[in-house]
């Protein structure tokens, strides 16, 4: 199979396993990924740019959020897929690399060095920050039913919100990319991150302090 045909069907492989995903996981979500991924490649010139592809299109498929405890499942789905592509030859390796994108697995992360790790790590949690990682991040608040604030008590504790997820998450991932490149463009998306907050505050508080 050639390697045009190889991407179309991961495509719509990709398209069809997704379908009971919110939409901040969708297959826009995969396009800018994509897009992210095939960028830092470049400019860190360091692989292949048929597995960035392939992976970043293949990386949110056994997510477990959407899945629960079935992560097991979607990886032999992918699996089957690669075989079914010919890509019998990349398929440990992507898969590897799928287990160690998300952020809670940083731990396992540590022990694999592999460039293609970074890249795909660095795609996805540049779409989580910025402008989209904002409504990203109320979109799945929304879709899970959370509340978009809940002040602190006199404990000072902020419970479980939207905002919440800000300091839990999404503040600390500019200090967690793995290329310079997406590092430089983190800060700017960081940056975007406190003037949101800065303004949501200012407008909860508008008229009582
Ligand atoms: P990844 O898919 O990169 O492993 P997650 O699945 O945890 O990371 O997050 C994907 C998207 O869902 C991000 O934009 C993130 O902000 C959002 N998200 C995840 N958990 C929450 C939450 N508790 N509240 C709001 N948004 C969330
Ligand atoms: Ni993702």
């Amino acid at each position: 199979m050639e390697s045009n045909e190889q991407i179309l069907r991961t495509e719509e492989f990709v398209k069809e396993n997704m379908k009971g995903y919110d939409s901040g996981h969708d297959w826009y979500h995969i396009e800018r990924v994509r897009s992210l991924a095939l960028y830092i490649n470049r400019k860190e010139n360091q692989l292949d740019p048929f597995i960035v592809e392939i992976t970043a299109l293949l990386h949110d498929i056994a997510d477990s959020k959407f899945s629960p405890g079935n992560s097991e499942s979607g990886y032999s789905l992918i699996a089957g897929h690669l075989d079914a592509c010919g890509l019998s030859g990349i398929k440990e390796r992507v898969l590897k690399v799928i287990k160690g994108v998300s952020f809670s697995s940083n731990r396992f992360n540590k022990a694999m060095a592999d460039p293609l790790l970074w890249v795909i790590q660095d795609a996805d949690r540049l779409d989580a920050i910025g402008a989209i990682g904002v409504a990203r991040a109320f979109n799945y608040g929304g879709f899970r039913n959370n509340a978009i604030y809940v002040p602190p008590d006199e404990t000072g504790l902020l419970a479980k919100s939207t905002v919440a997820h800000f300091y839990e998450k999404l503040l600390k991932l500019k200090d967690m990319m793995n290329t310079p490149t997406a590092r430089q463009l983190a800060m700017e998306r960081h940056q975007f991150l406190e003037v949101f907050l800065s303004k949501f505050y200012d407008e909860w508080e508008f008229g009582t302090v």
